[in-house]
């Protein structure tokens, strides 16, 4: 399906997800047990389009709403790490799998006293150990659901450890953590650092994966780092940008060794006139010029035919 149709779709599919995580949460918090049928079709409805087509629902999740970041949070680690999941070859049944252990991936929080998850400023040592079990009590959690797979608790349960062992709560390092909690840890990173929070602004998504790709070896292993820019595919070839100058550029290659970095064509300049004659700009040498954002390229009607040959 074409991304224009499958935006639409999409939209509902975003919004129920929402609504199904605020409800599922609530519950938890008072003590009622996870139902399953309703958290089961909203994650078979994220695969589903996902399959239909990749760039629709995970463009939305990039679209942030600022007002209840957590339930969004949930829904967004989902649906990227569905993407990864999908990018990476994985079959569908195991998609739906990591897609509900990325989705209740922080149900552990609903478990830990309201005023200490809501304290405003920064926590003490005692109040950061017991944070931290957030995890730990979300796989014990999904564990006594009974009908939650053990991938899925996994990624629950491991999604903050980090690659090199620094993480929580087990310290695990490398392989020992579940491939399905490396890349829900990945998609928790991501969405946490573009998004508005209390205590920090959103990051631009080239700065997050940048700040991600130079700490590959540290926090998630280099290849699926590597794999989940190219997933996210920010600046695909043929997708127009502007750079900091004003300039707009098409992709017209991706740097394999420097991915954030790709070749532009410039076409339009900084009035946004066409250029007569595309210059092209290795954005790895280049130090004047960055890309900005991304923008739509029926604003400027320029086609990929422009790229300079
Ligand atoms: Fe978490």
């Amino acid at each position: 399906m074409g991304f224009r149709e499958e935006i639409k779709e999409a939209r509902g599919i975003r919004d129920e997800a929402e609504s199904t995580v605020t409800t599922i949460m609530h519950d938890v918090r008072m003590g009622k047990s996870l139902v399953k049928e309703r958290m089961e079709k909203t994650v078979d409805n994220i695969v589903r389009s996902i399959f239909r087509n990749r760039d629709a629902i995970t463009s939305l999740a990039n679209l942030k709403r600022y007002d209840a970041y957590t339930f969004t949070h949930c829904v967004n680690v989902s649906i990227f790490s569905i993407a990864l999941g999908r990018h990476l070859g994985l079959r569908r049944e195991d998609l739906f799998k990591l897609g509900v252990g990325a989705i209740l991936h922080d149900i552990g929080k609903m478990l830990i006293p309201e005023g200490l998850l809501n304290k405003p400023g920064a926590y003490n040592e005692a109040e950061l150990s017991l944070m931290k079990q957030h995890a730990l009590l979300g796989a014990d959690f999904l564990s006594a659901a009974r009908f939650i797979a053990l991938e899925s608790i996994h990624a629950a349960g491991e999604h903050h450890e980090r690659y090199d062992g620094s993480g929580y709560p087990a310290g695990l390092a490398g392989e020992t953590i579940h491939f399905f909690a490396r890349i829900t840890g990945i998609a928790d990173v991501y969405d946490a650092m573009t998004s508005n929070r209390i205590y920090q602004k959103a990051i631009m998504p080239t700065d997050t994966l940048k700040f991600m790709y130079t700490r590959r070896k540290i926090h998630f292993g280099p290849e699926l780092v590597e794999k989940f820019i190219q997933c996210m595919g920010i600046y695909p070839i043929g997708s127009l940008v502007e750079l900091s100058n004003g300039d707009i550029g098409l992709i017209k290659s991706v740097n394999r060794s420097d991915l954030i970095h790709p070749m532009v064509s410039v076409v339009l300049d900084r009035h946004k006139r066409p250029c007569r004659r595309p210059l092209d700009i290795d954005l790895a040498t280049e130090n004047k010029r960055r890309i900005i954002k991304a923008v739509d390229p029926e604003i400027y009607a320029v086609t990929v035919e422009s790229i300079n040959p």
